[in-house]
Order: structure tokens, then C-alpha cells, then sequence
């Protein structure tokens, strides 16, 4: 199964209503919010500036970016979403939103004072042209923001040869297009002839109401069992010895994502 957002137009409705709802919920969460608006803080928004969400999905963070720019203009291939998008936008003047690939961008050279590519380069096809594609509609001097999970990092595990981990180690290929995205995302910005401004790492744990977690040992086990390497019975053990751990305040799920800023000269 490939990461269903690298073809996120050829996805069901009932797919990207799921999906949707778990954009939200995630720019929802406090941890999250944080960690967006650490970075924000790292790109020095001038009032009025300009800015582009490259794979804005139901722009649940170009309204967290609205609260500090002029206007904020969000892009993405799914028309579903950028539906979902403009809805729950509709009391914000300063945002719109346009259907696009990152890869083929409709706008005009330096047209932005700020790009922001937010759990984008790790799920679209082809990263370094959506890259490309945000660095061009920059103008000089302009600001950049790229945000990802480091994939490498998840952990589900108590200790050595925890069960739960090979959950994790089947997720991650089958979600994400480019789970190591994070770990050259310097070279590709030093490649493209950028000023690395910042480079955070941003710790996510969940232990008492770990609903995204959760979701990576179920999807985890699921995947397991479809190739065959466990059976049913197992997977849903998995997924019954996840919710056991929650129960007793023995769940422990942890990722680190990764912000980069960087200017262009
Ligand atoms: C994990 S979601 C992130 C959405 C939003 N940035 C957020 O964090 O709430 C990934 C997004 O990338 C979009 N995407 C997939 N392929 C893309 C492409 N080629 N160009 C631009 N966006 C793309 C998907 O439609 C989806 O909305």
C-alpha cells in the first residue's frame, strides 16, 4: 500500500474525510500548536507579509500562520480538502486557497515573503521538486519553513524486544513516501543555495490519551497482517496489548520532528 497523501487525488471520500479529520485534530493538539508556533517565531514574520502553505490539506495550519501574517495563501492537489479548507476558513479574510501541485506551482517567480512546507516533503512525490518550486516563488531575502516527523525515531518500546515496536517498524514504509526526509533536509536547502537559519528538533510524546500514536501500532499491525507476516489473531493482540499499556499508565509513544527556517539570499 503506498502513502495514499503521494496520491491524494486518487483517494476515496470517505479517505480523505478520515484524513481531514486527523489534520485537525493534529493541529488541535497543544504539543503540536507548539512546535508550529516555535518555527513561526524562527521565520520573523514582518506584519504584513505574504505567505504560501505548499500542501495545506483543510488549512488547519495556514489559520495557525494567519494569526501572524498579512495573508496566507494555502496550495494543494486535493480539491476535497481545499472544500473542507475554505469552510472552516470562512471568517478568516486573510486566507485562500488554490488547487495546485507543489511541483508545478501556478505562481509567479518571487511573488512570496515566506513559503511553508508543513508534513509535506516527506508524503508528496518527488520532495526536491516541491522544494525547487517553494524556493522559486521566494523572493530574495525571503524566509522558508519546512516541518517533518523523523521517522527513524518513533518508538512504541518499554524496553529491549518490545513486541509494540514491530508495529512501528512496519508503519513507516507504508505511510510515509520518505520517511528520511528530515535527515537531508540541510543538503537539500544547502543544494538549492539557501542560508540555513535554524535547525530544531521537537520532541512528541503521548502517554495518557495517545490518540496519533495509537494509530501508528494499529496501522502498524494492520499492515503486518495484510503481508502475511503475522495472522489476524496477532495483529489485534498487538493492538489489545497498546490499549492494555494505556490503561495502566504503561504507554509510552514518542517522535521527534525536525523544523528547519532557512533564507534565501
Ligand atoms: C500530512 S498532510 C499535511 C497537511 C497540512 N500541511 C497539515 O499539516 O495539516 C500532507 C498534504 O500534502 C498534500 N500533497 C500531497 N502531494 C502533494 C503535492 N504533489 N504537492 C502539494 N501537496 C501535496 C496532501 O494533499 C496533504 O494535504
Amino acid at each position: 500500500m503506498p502513502d495514499v497523501y503521494a496520491a491524494i487525488t486518487q483517494a476515496e471520500p470517505a479517505t480523505l474525510e478520515k484524513l481531514g479529520d486527523a489534520m485537525e485534530i493534529s493541529a488541535a493538539d497543544e504539543q503540536h500548536r507548539a512546535m508550529v508556533e516555535a518555527y513561526l517565531a524562527d521565520l520573523d514574520l514582518a506584519a504584513g507579509a505574504r505567505v504560501l502553505e505548499v500542501g495545506c490539506g483543510t488549512g488547519a495550519i495556514a489559520r495557525i500562520i494567519a494569526a501572524v501574517a498579512g495573508e496566507v495563501v494555502g496550495v494543494d492537489p486535493s480539491p476535497a480538502l481545499l472544500r473542507r479548507g475554505r469552510a472552516l476558513s470562512a471568517a478568516l479574510e486573510n486566507v485562500s486557497f488554490e488547487e495546485a501541485d507543489g511541483r508545478a506551482l501556478p505562481h509567479a517567480d518571487t511573488s512570496f515573503d515566506a513559503v511553508v512546507l508543513h508534513r509535506v516533503l516527506c508524503h508528496a512525490p518527488e520532495p526536491e521538486r516541491v522544494f525547487a518550486e517553494a524556493v522559486r516563488v521566494l523572493r530574495p531575502g525571503g524566509r522558508i519553513a519546512v516541518f517533518d516527523g523523523d521517522y527513524a525515531t518513533i518508538t512504541l518500546a518499554n524496553g529491549p524486544d518490545d513486541p509494540l515496536q514491530t508495529c512501528v517498524g512496519a508503519f513507516a514504509p507504508e505511510f510515509v513516501n520518505d520517511p528520511w526526509i528530515a535527515r537531508r533536509l540541510v543538503a537539500l536547502v544547502a543544494a538549492r543555495g539557501l542560508e540555513v537559519l535554524t535547525f530544531r528538533s521537537h520532541g512528541y510524546v503521548q502517554i495518557r490519551e495517545p490518540q496519533y500514536m495509537l494509530t501508528i501500532a494499529d496501522r502498524g499491525a494492520d499492515v503486518l497482517a495484510a503481508s502475511g507476516r503475522i495472522g489476524r489473531e496477532l495483529a489485534s493482540a498487538l493492538k489489545g496489548e497498546a490499549r492494555r499499556r494505556v490503561a495502566e499508565q504503561a504507554f509510552y509513544g514518542h517522535i521527534a520532528y525536525v523544523s528547519l527556517t532557512a533564507s534565501r539570499p
